[in-house]
């Protein structure tokens, strides 16, 4: 298993696509789960250009985003800090709650950052982390480069190793899990964005959507952790 390389300074551009794509995401479903457990200050762990963040004001919650991306940390809602997940710059026990979505497979130890996570929380606090699963769109796996190949935190394992530190007295995890045809790729934009999400250059995600017959509905596998501080 290795960590996935991070390219958020020398292509921006690939992961702020995803942005853009008409499909439903993680991000207002985690938000409303936070706002209904009566949170207030968030820690939002590798937030990039602020997702969840930028959701959170408007339902009573301050977010602090954390990112180790300069180019990322200019897109980003304020209050934002250049800060590694590995090392957060946060007293013990002073959050309500700490995100870390779509972030821990880029480190090569993720229980790292889950530690500092459970670390900052408060007694009762709430961490959420999400990723998708190796074989998450099957449909696409010959054309999306590296396919199948483990990381360090896929949606098959992430909850183990939440849980492995999550694992206190009185700790507790859940897991939401997605496995269905929950993105239709309609059109050739479409298609050739979610594949430059994946990794292909623009070129050649609009070489290979063009191969695709449209529609096409993507079998979307992952999982989003919920873990919860012993309250005491
Ligand atoms: C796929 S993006 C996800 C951004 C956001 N959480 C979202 O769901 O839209 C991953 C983010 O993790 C950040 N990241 C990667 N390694 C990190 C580290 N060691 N410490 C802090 N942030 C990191 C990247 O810079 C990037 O912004």
């Amino acid at each position: 298993m290795t960590a996935i390389p991070p390219d958020y300074d020398c292509d921006p551009g690939r992961f702020l696509t995803a942005c853009g794509l008409p499909q439903d995401d993680v991000h207002p479903y985690v938000a409303a789960r936070l706002a209904s457990t009566g949170t207030r200050t968030v820690v939002d762990v590798g937030g990039g250009n602020g997702r969840l963040a930028r959701l959170l004001p408007d339902l009573g919650m301050r977010c602090l985003l954390l990112d180790i991306s300069p180019a990322m940390l200019t897109e980003a809602p304020r209050p934002a800090v250049r800060a590694d997940g590995s090392r957060l710059p946060i007293a013990d026990g002073a959050v309500d709650a700490v995100t870390a979505l779509y972030t821990l497979y880029h480190y090569d130890d993720p229980r790292q950052p889950v530690a500092e996570a459970r670390r900052v929380l408060r007694n009762g606090g709430l961490f959420a982390a999400c990723a998708p699963n190796r074989d998450s769109s099957p449909e696409l796996a010959a054309l999306v480069p590296g396919w199948g190949k483990p990381s360090t935190f896929d949606g098959e394992d992430a909850p183990a190793i939440v849980a492995s530190v999550f694992g206190e007295p009185g700790d507790s995890v859940e897991v939401d899990r997605w496995d269905g045809p929950l993105v239709t790729l309609n059109d050739l934009d479409h298609a050739a964005g979610f594949l430059r999400v994946h990794g292909l250059s623009d070129e050649a995600a609009r070489a290979a959507a063009a191969t695709l017959k449209l529609p096409l509905a993507l079998t979307v596998r992952g999982c989003v952790v919920y873990a919860i501080r012993a309250d005491g």
